[in-house]
């Protein structure tokens, strides 16, 4: 008998949607589970882990217990808070940063000092605890200039500021009224840098690594960048107008091997996925964040480019021995193009309970589309004597009777990817499968990918 390995994804938004995706693109005999994960990612066969889990070591001890082979950890929180420092001292395999490594991301000191010791190309920049002292230097500095909070903030703690006033306002915000709360603590004021930004992602094992293709995320909620910053609107991939293979060249020997080898220094050696948010300025490319993970939406215009063992590739880069070296991979010569559905009022507290249709006749599109603020319900069919009815998926109900709802259930509702020979054509395929996706009040920028034609 074949034996087939087992993988449980942590995490539940359209990133792990992807990450599922391309595990099951592989020509490998795999069982995926996924905890939270979402009803995207069940209705592609994975299973949700259906326990209650109150900490990672918990989660630890159910994949323990079910023979997991292989975690792969999403989001940064979960590695922020150390899971693979405990799932490693329960000997399970897990695809992501220690808490040490994943500081990188966590804490935005951590990185800034790290770039500076090692020679790291990145904005000229000072460390503040004491607001009178960081208000110091932004009036000697003078604006335009960059706050940034050092803790996590999910996406909101960079505050460029246009003016001295703002930035005053900006430091108010966090040494007073304490807005970010303990991520807010220290803070990292920066020189504002200007160029086009990309995001690079660096599979590694800490030493040996593969580079996926360049992206550009699109963070602005309006078209032509306008509005509000998200947690991302849209990507394509590759970026190659914005990074092309002399500027990747430069990254790779002045930011990615430097940064790998630091890390390592550091006895903080880096294993998963090194997400590299970069700014191509006048000087040449500089980094503006790392990330300790892949980023959403990029990750769904990037992994569809990708043929590969997926599970040989985030093994190799899990295990300490391992080298990905090695891994056998192909990169599609095309594009790949990913729009963020959301519901109305975001970035702001958005609509729920929509129903969603058309998901079916956009992958009978040759597109993917990727759920993450969804919900399900269970729809009795006629033949049921609960019809009428809206059940939770949970019931104990005889599933062959009812079909699943979707409804919406968060800001950004789902992604829809697609391919294409060209970046204009990936572009026109992502847009025909998005006009099959319908829920009441959604909103979607229409200009995604059009900065790289
Ligand atoms: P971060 O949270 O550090 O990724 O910053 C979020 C966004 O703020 C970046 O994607 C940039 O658009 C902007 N940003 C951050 N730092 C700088 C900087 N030093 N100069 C210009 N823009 C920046
Ligand atoms: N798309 C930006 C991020 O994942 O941080």
């Amino acid at each position: 008998m074949e034996f087939i390995d087992s993988v449980l994804i942590v995490g539940g938004g359209g990133r792990e949607h992807a990450l599922l995706k391309a595990l099951l693109r592989s020509d490998r005999a795999l069982c995926v589970f996924a905890y939270p994960g979402n009803p995207g990612m069940e209705r592609d066969g994975c299973v949700l882990v259906d326990q209650e889990i109150t900490d990672w070591n918990d989660l630890a001890q159910w994949a323990a217990m079910n023979d997991i082979n292989l975690t792969i950890v999403g989001p940064e929180a979960p590695l922020a808070e150390g899971i693979v420092d405990i799932f490693k001292k329960e000997g399970l395999l897990i695809f992501g940063p220690t808490k040490a490594a994943a500081q990188i991301e966590s804490s935005k000191a951590f990185a800034k000092k790290l770039m500076k010791k090692y020679g790291i190309p990145t904005a000229e920049f000072e460390i503040f605890k004491e607001k009178d002292k960081a208000l110091a230097y932004v009036e000697n500095k003078g604006a335009p200039i960059v706050v940034k909070v050092s803790g996590l903030a999910a996406g909101k703690g960079a505050i460029v500021c246009g003016t001295l006033d703002e930035a005053k306002r900006a430091l108010d915000d966090i040494f007073d009224k304490k807005s970010f709360g303990a991520a807010g603590e220290t803070v990292v004021i920066e020189e504002m840098m200007n160029g086009p930004e990309a995001s690079v992602f660096v599979l590694t094992d800490g030493k040996g690594y593969k580079v996926l293709p360049v992206a550009q995320d699109h963070k602005r909620a309006g078209d032509g960048d306008t509005g509000p910053n998200t947690g991302g609107m849209g990507a394509y991939a590759p970026a190659s107008g914005v990074v092309d293979a002399a500027t990747m060249a430069r990254v790779e020997k002045e930011i990615i091997v430097p940064t790998l080898a630091a890390m390592d220094k550091e006895k903080a050696r880096y294993h998963g996925l090194l997400y590299i948010g970069l700014m191509i300025t006048a000087d040449g490319p500089k980094v503006v964040e790392y990330n300790c993970r892949f980023g959403d939406p990029e990750t769904q215009a990037v992994l569809p480019l990708v043929h590969c063992d997926w599970y040989e590739v985030f093994s190799q880069c899990a295990n300490t021995r391992g080298s990905v070296s090695g891994v056998k991979w192909k990169i599609d010569l095309g594009y790949c193009v990913s729009v963020v559905m959301a519901g109305k009022g975001y970035p702001g507290k958005a609509a729920k309970g929509k129903v969603i249709t058309g998901v079916d006749a956009a992958e009978e599109k040759a597109a993917d589309v990727y759920f993450a603020g969804v919900a399900a319900t269970a729809v009795p069919d006629k033949k049921s004597k609960d019809k009428g009815k809206d059940m939770d998926i949970d019931d104990d109900i005889d599933k062959e009777k009812y079909k699943k709802k979707y409804t919406t259930n968060g800001g950004r509702v789902l992604a829809v990817s697609a391919k294409g020979k060209t970046l204009a054509e990936a572009i026109a395929n992502t847009y025909e499968a998005v006009a099959e996706v319908k829920f009441e009040g959604a909103v979607y920028r229409k200009d995604i990918g059009a900065k790289g034609l």
